[in-house]
Protein backbone atom coordinates (compact mmCIF):
# COMPACT_ATOMS: atom_id res chain seq x y z
CA UNK A 1 0.00 0.00 0.00
CA UNK A 2 1.30 3.70 -1.14
CA UNK A 3 1.75 5.83 2.16
CA UNK A 4 3.69 8.93 1.86
CA UNK A 5 3.35 9.85 6.21
CA UNK A 6 1.03 12.41 4.54
CA UNK A 7 -0.23 12.78 8.93
CA UNK A 8 3.04 14.04 10.57
CA UNK A 9 3.30 17.27 11.01
CA UNK A 10 5.91 19.77 11.90
CA UNK A 11 4.56 21.66 15.42
CA UNK A 12 4.43 24.87 13.91
CA UNK A 13 1.80 27.60 15.33
CA UNK A 14 -0.42 26.66 12.66
CA UNK A 15 -0.37 23.16 12.66
CA UNK A 16 -0.88 23.69 16.18
CA UNK A 17 -3.96 25.54 15.74
CA UNK A 18 -5.17 22.50 13.28
CA UNK A 19 -4.44 20.53 15.53
CA UNK A 20 -6.47 21.95 18.39
CA UNK A 21 -9.00 22.29 15.73
CA UNK A 22 -8.86 18.58 15.16
CA UNK A 23 -9.09 17.56 18.75
CA UNK A 24 -12.06 19.80 19.30
CA UNK A 25 -14.09 18.14 16.78
CA UNK A 26 -13.41 15.05 17.81
CA UNK A 27 -10.85 13.70 15.97
CA UNK A 28 -7.15 11.93 17.40
CA UNK A 29 -4.05 13.80 17.27
CA UNK A 30 -0.64 11.94 18.40
CA UNK A 31 1.59 14.40 20.24
CA UNK A 32 4.75 14.84 22.25
CA UNK A 33 4.95 14.76 25.77
CA UNK A 34 8.60 14.78 28.18
CA UNK A 35 7.80 10.96 28.75
CA UNK A 36 6.30 9.50 25.19
CA UNK A 37 4.45 10.43 22.70
CA UNK A 38 0.34 10.15 23.49
CA UNK A 39 -2.57 9.76 21.48
CA UNK A 40 -4.92 12.51 22.14
CA UNK A 41 -8.96 13.27 21.61
CA UNK A 42 -11.23 15.64 23.58
CA UNK A 43 -11.54 14.00 26.80
CA UNK A 44 -15.35 15.26 26.83
CA UNK A 45 -16.28 13.89 23.29
CA UNK A 46 -16.78 9.70 24.09
CA UNK A 47 -17.55 8.80 20.82
CA UNK A 48 -13.43 10.46 19.90
CA UNK A 49 -12.19 8.43 23.53
CA UNK A 50 -13.87 5.41 21.97
CA UNK A 51 -11.85 6.47 18.78
CA UNK A 52 -8.89 5.94 20.95
CA UNK A 53 -9.45 2.20 22.07
CA UNK A 54 -10.37 1.50 18.49
CA UNK A 55 -6.72 2.74 17.02
CA UNK A 56 -4.70 1.32 19.80
CA UNK A 57 -6.99 -2.28 20.21
CA UNK A 58 -6.98 -1.69 23.68
CA UNK A 59 -9.98 -3.06 25.77
CA UNK A 60 -12.53 -0.54 27.44
CA UNK A 61 -11.55 -1.37 31.10
CA UNK A 62 -7.97 0.24 30.80
CA UNK A 63 -8.53 4.19 32.16
CA UNK A 64 -6.93 6.66 30.38
CA UNK A 65 -4.47 9.82 32.44
CA UNK A 66 -6.42 13.20 31.82
CA UNK A 67 -3.46 15.84 30.42
CA UNK A 68 -4.09 19.51 31.70
CA UNK A 69 -2.28 22.65 31.40
CA UNK A 70 -3.33 24.87 33.84
CA UNK A 71 -2.83 23.82 38.12
CA UNK A 72 -5.84 25.78 39.17
CA UNK A 73 -8.13 23.63 36.39
CA UNK A 74 -7.54 20.96 38.68
CA UNK A 75 -9.85 21.25 41.70
CA UNK A 76 -12.98 21.60 38.90
CA UNK A 77 -11.75 17.89 37.89
CA UNK A 78 -10.92 15.79 41.12
CA UNK A 79 -11.06 16.11 44.39
CA UNK A 80 -8.26 17.84 45.70
CA UNK A 81 -6.88 18.65 49.23
CA UNK A 82 -3.42 20.22 50.30
CA UNK A 83 -1.50 17.36 49.71
CA UNK A 84 -2.65 16.97 45.94
CA UNK A 85 -2.22 20.45 45.55
CA UNK A 86 1.38 21.10 46.96
CA UNK A 87 2.67 18.11 44.85
CA UNK A 88 1.17 19.47 41.73
CA UNK A 89 2.81 23.04 42.21
CA UNK A 90 6.02 21.35 42.94
CA UNK A 91 6.67 17.81 40.04
CA UNK A 92 4.15 19.70 37.47
CA UNK A 93 4.63 19.98 34.76
CA UNK A 94 6.27 16.85 34.84
CA UNK A 95 6.48 12.81 35.04
CA UNK A 96 4.17 12.65 37.48
CA UNK A 97 0.38 11.57 37.25
CA UNK A 98 -2.03 11.59 40.01
CA UNK A 99 -4.83 9.18 40.65
CA UNK A 100 -7.37 10.96 42.51
CA UNK A 101 -11.55 11.06 43.31
CA UNK A 102 -13.30 12.59 40.53
CA UNK A 103 -15.89 14.64 40.80
CA UNK A 104 -19.66 13.11 40.86
CA UNK A 105 -20.47 16.16 38.33
CA UNK A 106 -19.13 14.66 34.99
CA UNK A 107 -20.98 11.87 33.40
CA UNK A 108 -19.17 12.73 30.66
CA UNK A 109 -15.71 11.49 31.10
CA UNK A 110 -16.71 8.00 32.51
CA UNK A 111 -15.67 6.27 29.31
CA UNK A 112 -11.99 7.99 29.43
CA UNK A 113 -12.48 7.00 33.49
CA UNK A 114 -13.63 3.22 32.57
CA UNK A 115 -16.42 3.42 35.04
CA UNK A 116 -14.29 4.27 37.89
CA UNK A 117 -14.42 6.50 40.76
CA UNK A 118 -11.32 8.24 39.75
CA UNK A 119 -9.44 9.65 37.45
CA UNK A 120 -5.81 9.65 36.31
CA UNK A 121 -4.64 13.05 35.46
CA UNK A 122 -0.79 14.96 34.51
CA UNK A 123 0.66 17.55 33.40
CA UNK A 124 3.03 17.23 30.78
CA UNK A 125 6.31 19.25 30.57
CA UNK A 126 6.28 19.90 26.96
CA UNK A 127 5.46 23.17 24.77
CA UNK A 128 4.11 21.62 22.28
CA UNK A 129 1.93 19.50 24.46
CA UNK A 130 0.74 22.10 26.67
CA UNK A 131 -0.10 24.66 23.81
CA UNK A 132 -1.90 21.79 22.11
CA UNK A 133 -3.94 21.94 25.39
CA UNK A 134 -4.46 25.55 25.58
CA UNK A 135 -5.30 25.67 22.45
CA UNK A 136 -8.11 22.84 22.61
CA UNK A 137 -9.59 24.47 25.54
CA UNK A 138 -10.16 20.95 27.11
CA UNK A 139 -8.51 18.44 28.12
CA UNK A 140 -6.59 16.28 26.42
CA UNK A 141 -6.79 12.58 27.29
CA UNK A 142 -4.13 10.07 25.77
CA UNK A 143 -2.05 6.93 26.21
CA UNK A 144 0.91 6.45 24.59
CA UNK A 145 0.60 6.29 21.20
CA UNK A 146 1.33 2.78 20.09
CA UNK A 147 -0.68 -0.48 19.56
CA UNK A 148 -2.05 -2.24 22.78
CA UNK A 149 1.23 -4.34 24.48
CA UNK A 150 3.41 -2.71 22.28
CA UNK A 151 6.73 -0.99 23.04
CA UNK A 152 5.77 2.65 23.73
CA UNK A 153 6.74 4.93 20.60
CA UNK A 154 9.46 8.00 21.87
CA UNK A 155 9.30 9.48 18.45
CA UNK A 156 6.76 10.66 15.98
CA UNK A 157 8.14 7.77 13.20
CA UNK A 158 7.87 5.54 16.18
CA UNK A 159 4.01 6.43 16.10
CA UNK A 160 3.71 6.38 12.56
CA UNK A 161 5.12 2.78 12.45
CA UNK A 162 2.66 1.83 15.07
CA UNK A 163 -0.57 3.66 14.05
CA UNK A 164 -0.49 4.50 10.63
CA UNK A 165 -3.21 6.40 9.56
CA UNK A 166 -5.33 5.67 12.37
CA UNK A 167 -4.19 8.95 13.29
CA UNK A 168 -5.77 12.16 11.76
CA UNK A 169 -2.46 14.04 12.54
CA UNK A 170 1.12 13.07 14.04
CA UNK A 171 2.63 16.42 15.68
CA UNK A 172 6.79 15.62 15.43
CA UNK A 173 8.20 17.20 18.33
CA UNK A 174 11.50 15.11 18.13
CA UNK A 175 12.30 12.58 20.17
CA UNK A 176 10.71 12.58 24.06
CA UNK A 177 13.60 13.37 26.84
CA UNK A 178 13.07 10.95 29.28
CA UNK A 179 11.30 8.06 27.03
CA UNK A 180 9.71 6.07 30.00
CA UNK A 181 6.28 6.65 31.00
CA UNK A 182 4.87 9.30 33.94
CA UNK A 183 4.96 7.46 37.51
CA UNK A 184 1.20 6.74 38.33
CA UNK A 185 0.68 8.02 42.16
CA UNK A 186 -2.37 6.45 44.06
CA UNK A 187 -3.84 10.05 46.10
CA UNK A 188 -7.05 8.38 47.14
CA UNK A 189 -6.00 7.05 50.20
CA UNK A 190 -4.26 7.66 53.02
CA UNK A 191 -0.69 6.74 51.83
CA UNK A 192 0.61 7.68 48.85
CA UNK A 193 1.43 3.97 46.28
CA UNK A 194 3.19 4.22 43.37
CA UNK A 195 0.79 2.55 40.75
CA UNK A 196 3.77 2.29 38.28
CA UNK A 197 7.27 3.06 38.73
CA UNK A 198 8.27 6.10 35.80
CA UNK A 199 10.10 8.86 35.04
CA UNK A 200 10.18 10.38 38.23
CA UNK A 201 11.91 8.58 40.92
CA UNK A 202 10.06 6.90 43.87
CA UNK A 203 12.96 8.90 46.15
CA UNK A 204 12.49 12.08 44.65
CA UNK A 205 9.04 12.10 45.95
CA UNK A 206 9.95 10.82 49.38
CA UNK A 207 12.23 13.55 49.59
CA UNK A 208 9.89 16.02 49.05
CA UNK A 209 7.11 14.65 50.87
CA UNK A 210 8.97 13.22 53.74
CA UNK A 211 7.18 10.36 54.05
CA UNK A 212 7.41 6.69 52.87
CA UNK A 213 5.73 6.11 49.05
CA UNK A 214 4.55 2.73 48.95
CA UNK A 215 4.77 0.38 45.84
CA UNK A 216 2.07 -1.39 44.60
CA UNK A 217 2.74 -5.33 43.94
CA UNK A 218 2.88 -4.77 39.99
CA UNK A 219 3.22 -8.89 39.51
CA UNK A 220 -0.19 -9.05 39.90
CA UNK A 221 -2.34 -10.05 37.83
CA UNK A 222 -5.35 -7.53 38.84
CA UNK A 223 -3.40 -4.69 38.74
CA UNK A 224 -4.82 -1.61 40.49
CA UNK A 225 -3.83 0.63 37.42
CA UNK A 226 -5.93 -1.74 34.80
CA UNK A 227 -2.94 -1.00 32.28
CA UNK A 228 -0.02 -2.57 34.30
CA UNK A 229 -0.48 -6.26 33.05
CA UNK A 230 2.13 -8.92 32.80
CA UNK A 231 2.85 -8.72 29.23
CA UNK A 232 2.96 -5.50 27.91
CA UNK A 233 5.37 -3.64 25.97
CA UNK A 234 6.72 -6.88 24.11
CA UNK A 235 9.25 -6.75 21.26
CA UNK A 236 8.77 -9.16 18.75
CA UNK A 237 11.98 -10.72 20.16
CA UNK A 238 12.01 -12.76 23.03
CA UNK A 239 14.04 -10.96 25.52
CA UNK A 240 15.89 -11.92 28.42
CA UNK A 241 17.26 -9.69 31.22
CA UNK A 242 19.53 -9.64 34.06
CA UNK A 243 22.01 -11.50 31.78
CA UNK A 244 25.16 -11.38 32.70
CA UNK A 245 27.36 -10.36 29.84
CA UNK A 246 29.35 -13.92 30.03
CA UNK A 247 26.21 -16.03 29.59
CA UNK A 248 24.75 -13.90 26.66
CA UNK A 249 24.43 -16.31 23.78
CA UNK A 250 26.10 -16.38 20.38
CA UNK A 251 22.52 -15.58 18.67
CA UNK A 252 21.47 -13.16 20.87
CA UNK A 253 21.72 -9.25 20.29
CA UNK A 254 23.04 -7.89 23.34
CA UNK A 255 21.51 -4.92 24.91
CA UNK A 256 24.43 -3.47 27.45
CA UNK A 257 24.43 -1.42 30.57
CA UNK A 258 27.06 0.31 32.21
CA UNK A 259 31.41 -0.81 30.61
CA UNK A 260 31.08 -4.07 29.44
CA UNK A 261 34.42 -6.57 28.10
CA UNK A 262 31.92 -8.29 25.49
CA UNK A 263 31.15 -6.29 22.25
CA UNK A 264 27.61 -4.91 22.91
CA UNK A 265 24.87 -4.80 19.88
CA UNK A 266 23.78 -1.53 22.11
CA UNK A 267 24.51 0.09 25.09
CA UNK A 268 21.61 1.84 27.26
CA UNK A 269 24.30 3.80 28.54
CA UNK A 270 28.08 3.37 28.83
CA UNK A 271 28.63 5.86 31.92
CA UNK A 272 25.70 3.73 33.84
CA UNK A 273 23.13 6.88 33.71
CA UNK A 274 19.94 5.19 34.37
CA UNK A 275 18.51 8.52 33.53
CA UNK A 276 20.45 8.26 30.05
CA UNK A 277 19.29 4.09 30.03
CA UNK A 278 15.92 5.17 30.01
CA UNK A 279 15.81 7.74 27.58
CA UNK A 280 17.17 4.85 25.20
CA UNK A 281 14.80 1.87 26.27
CA UNK A 282 12.24 2.27 23.77
CA UNK A 283 14.08 2.84 20.70
CA UNK A 284 16.93 0.53 21.72
CA UNK A 285 13.97 -2.68 21.90
CA UNK A 286 12.87 -1.13 19.00
CA UNK A 287 15.97 -1.43 16.73
CA UNK A 288 16.72 -4.51 18.41
CA UNK A 289 13.35 -6.41 17.42
CA UNK A 290 14.53 -5.72 13.71
CA UNK A 291 17.31 -7.76 13.70
CA UNK A 292 15.74 -11.24 13.05
CA UNK A 293 18.89 -12.77 12.08
CA UNK A 294 18.80 -12.70 16.18
CA UNK A 295 17.11 -15.50 17.99
CA UNK A 296 16.42 -13.05 20.65
CA UNK A 297 17.75 -10.05 22.87
CA UNK A 298 19.47 -10.40 26.08
CA UNK A 299 19.92 -7.23 28.42
CA UNK A 300 22.61 -6.66 31.33
CA UNK A 301 21.03 -6.42 34.64
CA UNK A 302 19.58 -2.72 35.60
CA UNK A 303 20.27 -1.40 39.54
CA UNK A 304 16.88 -1.35 41.43
CA UNK A 305 17.59 2.64 42.29
CA UNK A 306 16.52 5.74 40.74
CA UNK A 307 14.43 5.04 37.16
CA UNK A 308 15.89 1.66 37.53
CA UNK A 309 12.62 0.80 38.93
CA UNK A 310 10.56 1.84 35.74
CA UNK A 311 13.07 0.33 33.57
CA UNK A 312 13.06 -2.88 35.26
CA UNK A 313 9.18 -2.74 35.54
CA UNK A 314 9.24 -2.43 31.91
CA UNK A 315 11.60 -5.17 30.94
CA UNK A 316 10.26 -7.37 33.48
CA UNK A 317 6.81 -7.24 31.57
CA UNK A 318 8.78 -7.34 28.25
CA UNK A 319 10.29 -10.36 28.74
CA UNK A 320 7.52 -12.42 30.34
CA UNK A 321 6.86 -15.56 28.89
CA UNK A 322 3.09 -16.52 28.69
O1 LIG B 1 3.77 9.06 30.31
C1 LIG B 1 2.57 8.77 30.29
O2 LIG B 1 1.89 8.60 31.31
C2 LIG B 1 1.92 8.61 28.89
C3 LIG B 1 1.86 9.99 28.23
C4 LIG B 1 1.25 9.93 26.87
O3 LIG B 1 1.20 10.89 29.07
N1 LIG B 1 0.63 8.03 28.99
C5 LIG B 1 0.44 6.72 29.30
O4 LIG B 1 -0.87 6.32 29.22
O5 LIG B 1 1.34 5.98 29.61
P1 LIG B 1 -1.31 4.80 29.17
O6 LIG B 1 -2.76 4.83 28.85
O7 LIG B 1 -0.44 4.03 28.26
O8 LIG B 1 -1.17 4.32 30.64
C6 LIG B 1 -2.06 4.82 31.62
C7 LIG B 1 -2.07 3.95 32.84
C8 LIG B 1 -2.72 2.62 32.61
O9 LIG B 1 -1.94 1.61 33.23
C9 LIG B 1 -4.06 2.78 33.33
O10 LIG B 1 -4.54 1.55 33.79
C10 LIG B 1 -3.69 3.72 34.47
O11 LIG B 1 -2.81 4.62 33.86
N2 LIG B 1 -4.85 4.47 34.97
C11 LIG B 1 -5.59 5.37 34.34
N3 LIG B 1 -6.61 5.81 35.12
C12 LIG B 1 -6.52 5.15 36.29
C13 LIG B 1 -7.28 5.14 37.49
N4 LIG B 1 -8.36 5.89 37.67
N5 LIG B 1 -6.86 4.31 38.48
C14 LIG B 1 -5.76 3.54 38.34
N6 LIG B 1 -5.01 3.51 37.21
C15 LIG B 1 -5.38 4.30 36.20
MG1 LIG C 1 0.71 2.61 27.26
Amino acid sequence: MMNNKNNIYEATEQNLDKAAETIRNGGLVAFPTDTVYGLGANVYNADAVAGIFKAKERPLFDPLISHIAEIDFLPEYAQTDSRVMALAKHFWPGPLTFVLKRKDNNPSIDLACAGLGSLAVRMPNHPVALSLIKKSGVPIVAPSANRFKTVSPTTAQHVYDSLGNRVDMILDGGACKIGVETTIIDLTGKNITILRAGGLAKEELEDFLGEKVYVNDTSSSHPKAPGQLLKHYAPKLPLRINVAETDVKEDEFFIAFGKVSRKADLNLSESSDLKEAAAHLFAYLREAEKHDEYKGIAMSPIPMTGLGLAINDRIKRASYKE
